[in-house]
């Protein structure tokens, strides 16, 4: 499984002496200046944008430069193993795909090119029900890729069924459950363009190609997207549950079960009681609630409480193969990268989300082994040092 992400360099370089350079930029923290450049406002500032003021979204950022890496010489680490299995899935890096809805609106080609590009790469890509493919036509996509499907949990249980049945038929190994977005938070960004992909009928692929949800329209969701898309926003928002609601799930999912959007130990805590098999912790990327604590502020308690019970895996801010490193030395398992793969995607399609994707996975790899690890398990607390 070794890959020599770090490599991706040299070939950068090489292609440098034929006058070639990358198409866009290999700095993720930079992606979404140009990615502006090529989007219209509605669809680049849905990607962009985070909740309120955006403080959570800042706080995501800042939270990843308190903390430094303190690297250590003579250790032999030139060649190093990167690779890691969670939840029975096999990854060449303990990095995966987040589950970002609609991406069509920043490509014509969509979650498709991102199942190709994760795919050729070995990193397992997380699907979003809010996705604008189909779960059977990303299947095709992502051929033996890896798969995890993500599930915004319809308040029809009968759908709910189908939705989880054609995702396992499919080979979407484990299911992610996101809590957090039981309805949408307030956007000032999206609500200044007026501008929300579902209304129009985007991100909308899932429901509208399941039976379930179809023998409940009185005319298809060709001839009446309306009121087929009227129907989906009722089902799919507006239904907060309890932990009580679990059992559901786990009667429906033969796989494992990640909950996503955790950020208090306790919930954490009740997850593990709950007999979950992981959780991501996450705050949406800052898009839900506003002034809320910094993923990776909420990761290390969280890790030292149930990290020995279940998985661990993070996501909300990470952008180059520092936070990588950061995240796993705070006890995550792996993480999921979001913008900076959709601003890839923007650029160039599966193009895009390759380059965007290698960069970190380069960057990554270049980081451990300039401050002397050989493989994620190594990393732990005593590689980085808090500051302010
Ligand atoms: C445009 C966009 C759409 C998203 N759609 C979903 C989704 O459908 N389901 C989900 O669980 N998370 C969704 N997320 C959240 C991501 O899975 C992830 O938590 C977030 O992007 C991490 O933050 P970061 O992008 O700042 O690193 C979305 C994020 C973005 C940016």
């Amino acid at each position: 499984m070794t890959q020599p992400f770090g490599g991706y360099q040299n070939e950068l370089y090489l292609h440098g002496l034929a006058g070639e350079r990358p198409a866009f930029t290999t700095d993720a923290t930079r992606l979404a200046e140009s990615a502006r450049e090529i989007l219209e406002p509605g669809p680049f500032w849905y990607v962009e944008g985070g909740a309120g003021s955006g403080a959570t979204m800042r706080a995501n950022r800042e939270a990843f430069d308190k903390w430094r890496i303190v690297p250590r010489m003579l250790r032999d680490a030139a060649t190093r193993d990167l690779s890691t299995t969670v939840l029975g899935t096999p990854m060449p890096a303990p990095v995966l795909l987040a589950p970002v809805g609609v991406q069509s609106i920043v490509h014509a080609d969509g979650e498709l090119a991102t199942a190709r590009a994760a795919s050729a790469l070995g990193v397992p890509m997380v699907l979003s029900t809010a996705s604008s493919t189909t779960i059977e036509d990303v299947a095709e996509a992502s051929g033996t890729g890896p798969r995890w499907f993500q599930l915004y949990w319809p308040n029809d249980p009968d759908l709910c069924v189908s939705i989880l049945n054609r995702a396992a038929k499919a080979g979407f190994s484990t299911l992610v459950v996101t809590l957090d977005t039981w309805t949408l938070a307030w956007r000032p960004n999206d609500l200044d363009h007026s501008y929300l992909p579902f209304i129009r009928g985007t991100g909308t692929a899932i429901p509208f190609s399941d039976p379930v949800f179809r023998s409940g329209l009185a005319d298809t969701p060709e001839n009446d997207t309306p009121m087929a898309v009227l129907k989906w926003i009722q089902m799919f928002t507006g239904a907060d549950r309890n932990w009580e609601a679990l059992p559901f799930l786990r009667e429906h999912w033969d796989g494992p079960i990640v909950l996503k959007g955790i950020q208090h130990v306790d919930d954490a805590r009740r997850a593990a009681d709950a007999g979950m098999d992981g959780i991501v912790v996450s705050n949406h990327g800052g898009r839900q609630v506003d002034g809320a604590i910094a993923s990776l502020d909420a990761l290390p308690p969280i890790a030292n409480a149930v990290g020995d019970r279940l998985e661990v895996l993070f996501d909300s801010g990470v952008r180059t193969g520092a936070d990588v490193f950061k995240a796993i030395a705070l006890g995550a398992k792996a993480v999921l990268i979001g913008r900076p793969f959709v601003w890839g995607l923007a650029h160039a399609g599966e193009a895009g989300v390759r380059h965007a994707l290698r960069s970190i996975l380069a960057d990554f790899d270049l980081t451990v082994g300039l401050s002397g690890y050989r493989s994620p398990a190594e990393l732990t607390p005593d590689a980085l040092t808090r500051v302010s």
